[in-house]
């Protein structure tokens, strides 16, 4: 049964509040402790990259997602399934993305081979459907729920998605995918959560300014543009002012 969610007041906060924080106040689902358990030691054993040290970016950017998900799911009037569903899929995304460094498609700090980056999502796939299998809350979604969940976590980091021409909000899975986008986006750029990138100096500067450019113009949602604005000033102010 859903809270009641005080709307207003869930705004005001996430525009002052690391998302993290504010996200606690909203529901948590009965699989989340034991599903982030599993993604906490994945990243642990296989982080993002030889330098991201026990995971600590990947960790922290899917914290960050996972609560921007359920605050904008609840600012957008999502239903309980829906919220549910993006919750699970922020939740696993990235967990496939150690896949690329040990296969050698990206050495830490290149740029990825766009044509190689979605292979990390494949491999979240297939951890995805493994780790339904082994936790008990997660057999409770049904296998539409599910179906809907793989194929947002197949496809979140392709921004094609936004330029097809049979993109159309109303059917389940692309009416969830702009809210996937702008989740792993403010996951991505919310330093006031602790999601600060392994790269220094220079580099963590063109990181930044690249993540600001790229998903600042395809982002979708007023509440999403929002707190983009709102991070993208402290980014500046804090990293990319010289
Ligand atoms: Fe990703
Ligand atoms: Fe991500």
């Amino acid at each position: 049964m859903k809270e009641n969610v005080d709307k207003a007041k869930l705004e005001d906060r996430c525009l002052i509040e690391p998302a993290i924080d504010v996200a606690k106040s909203l529901q948590k689902h009965k699989w989340e402790d034991e599903l982030w358990k599993k993604v906490v030691e994945r990243f642990k054993k296989h982080g993002r990259g030889p330098k991201d040290a026990k995971g600590k970016f990947d960790i922290a950017h899917t914290k960050a997602s996972v609560a921007w998900a359920k605050i904008l799911g609840n600012l957008e009037n999502r239903s309980d399934s829906e919220i549910e569903i993006l919750t699970v899929v922020m939740m696993l995304h990235d967990t496939g993305y150690d896949f690329l460094h040990r296969e050698g498609f990206v050495k830490y700090g290149d740029e990825i081979d766009l044509k190689s980056k979605h292979i990390h999502s494949e491999e979240s796939v297939v951890l995805a459907n493994i780790w339904r299998k082994e936790i008990k809350g997660l057999k409770d979604l049904t296998d539409t729920e599910w179906g809907t969940a793989i194929e947002l976590i197949r496809d979140h980091d392709d921004k094609r998605i936004f330029e097809q021409d049979n993109y159309t909000r109303g059917d389940g899975y692309h009416d969830l995918m702009p809210l996937v986008f702008a989740a792993d986006t403010l996951g991505q750029i919310d330093v006031r959560s602790g999601v600060i990138p392994s790269f220094e100096g220079d580099n963590l500067r063109n990181y930044l300014d690249k993540q600001l450019q790229r998903r600042g113009d395809i982002l979708q949602g007023d509440h999403a543009r929002k707190v983009f604005s709102v991070l993208k000033e402290i980014i500046i102010e804090k990293y990319l002012k010289t």
